[in-house]
């Protein structure tokens, strides 16, 4: 696609109003956000972090609508993610997960993800709750003993759970692991399911013993689970993709291992249980942790160094929480919604607790059109981003409202500085910047007159706009809202340039600053979940006391202070030599890994690279040419015809072509659509002469929202293939205004 709005389809649209019935946010309860935790065995990339800034974003919007929020996760320590990547490394399973969980422990915060506990699975707290739940479980009649086959390595006389082995999926045909077809349908596979088995220990074909396991009879809860996944909030593709499962064969689930290494089911030490029991009461676990501590610090109201109020939990009721009637929401990567909407409220239910009110299933991201690849250095690690000096708040936002969140979504330097450039430095900070500077100058701060009616109601209207988007779950409509009132602040301040007003009008001019003071208040507001940073530093050049992470949403209509200095810019630009040299350096490091020998996607080290959450990284991608290579995955998830049929798809013929002066990207076109010419920007600067442009039909997106770039309004959206920019185009007669169908 040719515009900054690539798959941009409306978030809200794929929600539909499941809040019906269901006490709003705000609600009188407390409520839970939790992220999924990520395997404590590899490094974060900026890939995975896209599941952690979407909950960290979702959680302080909750706060900022007053909302009782704990924010929780932790590392996932046990399972053969973990063992199987200590035994290549050659280092014991319990350093290698502590020493991974305490980098983790250090990057989130540095990206402003801030948990209010960041826990493990090795906590006393974890190991004693999930000892609990299992013992209830089995105490209420839900586990039972069964002898299965499992795989076996002959030649180490060991078995070979989950990740020990690989073989083909036995429902799609796909190379698999022994617990998911993680190349393949991404089902969850039992054990002894996996055909054509093969050891990762020795690389022999494995044979099966007969061994004793624990099973959940989950095969009980399949009209629960129906009833829970109709009333589940959330993304559509977690309420989706369960159907399958819980209409299809609802098999019982094995829930104990052959591994020295996890948490032992209660009163057997020999047998330790799946990874995917004691992972998600971690989520209990680390609540109940944060609760415990802020009591026994005493200290319920100490802001962390952007004000959000870490002790909050002094009062948390992690009982009530999870035991009877909070809001539990569960923000993770779209391969475990398996994970979250079957196994886990089955167990909850199982133990008499609460259930899940939403899961937020994020889509993947890849890096440049292709996936993440960790064994060959294709990544931008978060480390090395944060060492590049770039604020957390750039990605933070780039990643949040870049694509709808459950769908996948690109990470490309390009982009980045595009979407900084543009929507950051120009709409945002270029608006806070001129507002404050202008009133500091003429004012020393905010200058003595009322707010107008119309700016009242627009920031009125912004704030209704951010509750809905917190209700409807659409991280990156939160995102969005203080970029779309700074373009609406830019487009006010243009349209009644109070600089010439000074001298003509100095009451009007005094009340237009006022207004403008008064947005950029209410910008700082909307902006804290997202860049929490660049709110804080904004409240400081405002004069505001108090720090912003503790504000409501109704401090956007609270008077500004009387004075305040000389505001500094939030952003910097990112300049074109710096990207090409960011890019050269990504290029430089894939060669190398790429041409390192037993790297590569068939090397046997593959996934001691995968760090953190689920999703990203694709390691075995499957075997390609070098042109097919190149190409983007299809996307998994399908759409029905009647999504489709939203999108308004029309014939349009280029009248008029301009360059936008200040993009190297962007052009503006004057695109007759048969009703009506529209004004639309596309990114097609570099790829095409402008002035070949007029004459040439294509095909735009009619209905899509109108953006504004470099202050210059794009009402559609015109299609285009691959890097090139190839345009879509008829090759009869359709004239503008057609439908394309
Ligand atoms: O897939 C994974 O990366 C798991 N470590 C996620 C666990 S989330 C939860 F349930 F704890
Ligand atoms: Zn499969």
């Amino acid at each position: 696609m040719s515009t900054d709005e690539a798959d941009d389809r409306n978030e809200r649209d794929s929600h539909d109003d499941r809040t019906d019935g269901r006490a709003r946010f705000p609600t009188e309860t407390p409520a839970v956000v939790t992220c999924g935790l990520p395997y404590a065995n590899g490094d974060l990339h900026v890939g995975h972090l896209r599941t952690y800034v979407g909950g960290d974003t979702f959680a302080r919007a909750l706060r900022t609508l007053g909302q009782e929020v704990a924010f929780v996760s932790g590392s996932d320590m046990h399972g053969t993610p973990v063992a199987v990547n200590a035994w290549q490394e050659g280092v014991s399973p319990e350093a290698f997960a502590l020493r991974h969980h305490e980098r983790y422990e250090g990057i989130f915060p540095r990206f402003d993800v801030d948990f209010d506990n960041y826990g493990h699975t090795r906590t006393d707290a974890n190991v004693e709750l999930t000892q609990s739940f299992v013992h209830s479980l089995d105490e209420a009649g839900y586990v039972y003993d069964e002898e299965i086959e499992v795989a076996w390595d002959p030649e180490e006389e060991q078995a070979l759970p989950d990740r020990y082995v690989e073989g083909a999926c036995p429902y799609c045909g796909a190379h698999a692991r022994g617990d998911e077809c993680d190349e393949g349908c991404g089902r969850h596979l039992e054990p002894g399911e996996i055909e054509d088995p093969t050891s990762v220990v020795t690389g022999n074909p494995a044979e099966y013993r007969t061994r004793s396991h624990k099973f959940f009879r989950l095969s009980e809860f399949r009209e629960y689970l129906g009833e829970f996944i109709a009333r589940l909030d959330g993304t559509s593709n977690a309420r989706n993709q369960p159907h399958e499962w819980i209409e299809g064969e609802l098999q019982d689930w094995c829930i104990t291992r052959d591994l020295d290494w996890g948490i032992p089911y209660p009163g057997e030490e020999e047998l330790m249980l799946y990874v995917w029991v004691d992972a998600p009461i971690e989520y209990v676990a680390s609540t109940k942790e944060f609760a415990e501590s802020s009591e026994s610090t005493g200290d319920d109201d100490s802001p962390t160094s952007d004000g959000s109020a870490e002790g909050a939990g002094e009062s948390f009721d992690w009982e009530r929480a999870w035991a009877e009637d909070g809001e539990l929401v569960h923000v993770i990567g779209r391969d475990i919604i398996q994970h979250h909407a079957v196994f886990w409220p089955a167990m909850l239910r199982g133990v008499g607790y609460n259930e899940p009110r939403a899961i937020l299933a994020s889509g993947f991201v890849n890096l440049d059109g292709k996936a993440f690849s960790t064994s060959r250095d294709r990544a931008v690690w978060a480390d090395d981003y944060l060492a590049e000096g770039f604020d957390p708040d750039l990605y933070r936002y780039y990643v949040v409202t870049a694509t709808g969140f459950q769908q996948d979504t690109d990470f490309s330097w390009d982009r980045f500085q595009e979407r900084v450039n543009s929507e950051l430095v120009g709409a945002l900070g270029n608006f806070v910047y001129r507002s404050l500077l202008f009133a500091h100058r003429t004012y020393e701060g905010t200058p003595e007159s009322e707010l107008s009616t119309t700016v009242r109601e627009r920031i009125e209207a912004a704030i209704e706009d951010f509750e809905e988007s917190v209700n409807e779950y659409s991280v990156r409509a939160i995102g969005r809202a203080p970029v779309e009132l700074a373009a609406f602040g830019n487009e006010y301040i243009q349209r009644n340039e109070p600089w010439k007003l000074v001298d003509e009008d100095p009451d009007r001019a005094a009340q237009v600053i006022r207004d403008c003071v008064q947005l950029v208040k209410a910008i700082g507001v909307l902006a804290a979940p997202v860049m929490p940073g660049t709110a804080a530093r904004l409240w400081e050049q405002l004069g505001e006391s108090g720090s912003i992470g503790e504000i409501t949403l109704d401090a956007a209509l609270e008077a500004p202070p009387e004075t305040f200095d000389a505001p500094t810019e939030l952003f910097e630009r990112i300049e074109d030599g710096r990207v090409a040299e960011l890019n050269e350096e990504l290029q430089v490091r894939i060669e190398d890994a790429t041409s390192e020998p037993g790297t590569g996607a068939a090397s046997a080290d593959a996934d001691a690279q995968e760090g953190g959450e689920e999703n990203v990284d694709t390691e075995a991608e499957p075997a390609a040419t070098a042109d097919e290579a190149d190409l983007e995955p299809i996307v998994e998830e399908r759409i029905g015809f009647e999504e489709f049929q939203d999108l308004d798809l029309r014939v349009g013929r280029i009248e008029r072509a301009e360059p936008i002066e200040d993009s190297d990207e962007l052009v503006r076109l004057e695109v007759d659509i048969g009703v009506e010419t529209r004004g639309v920007v596309a990114g097609l600067k570099r790829l095409h002469d402008t002035d070949s442009l007029p004459g040439q039909k294509v095909v735009i997106v009619a209905n899509m929202e109108k953006a504004e770039l470099f202050g210059v309004e794009s009402n559609g959206m015109v299609l285009a293939a691959g890097e090139e920019a190839d345009l879509l185009t008829t090759h009869d007669d359709a004239s503008p205004g057609t439908r394309v169908h």
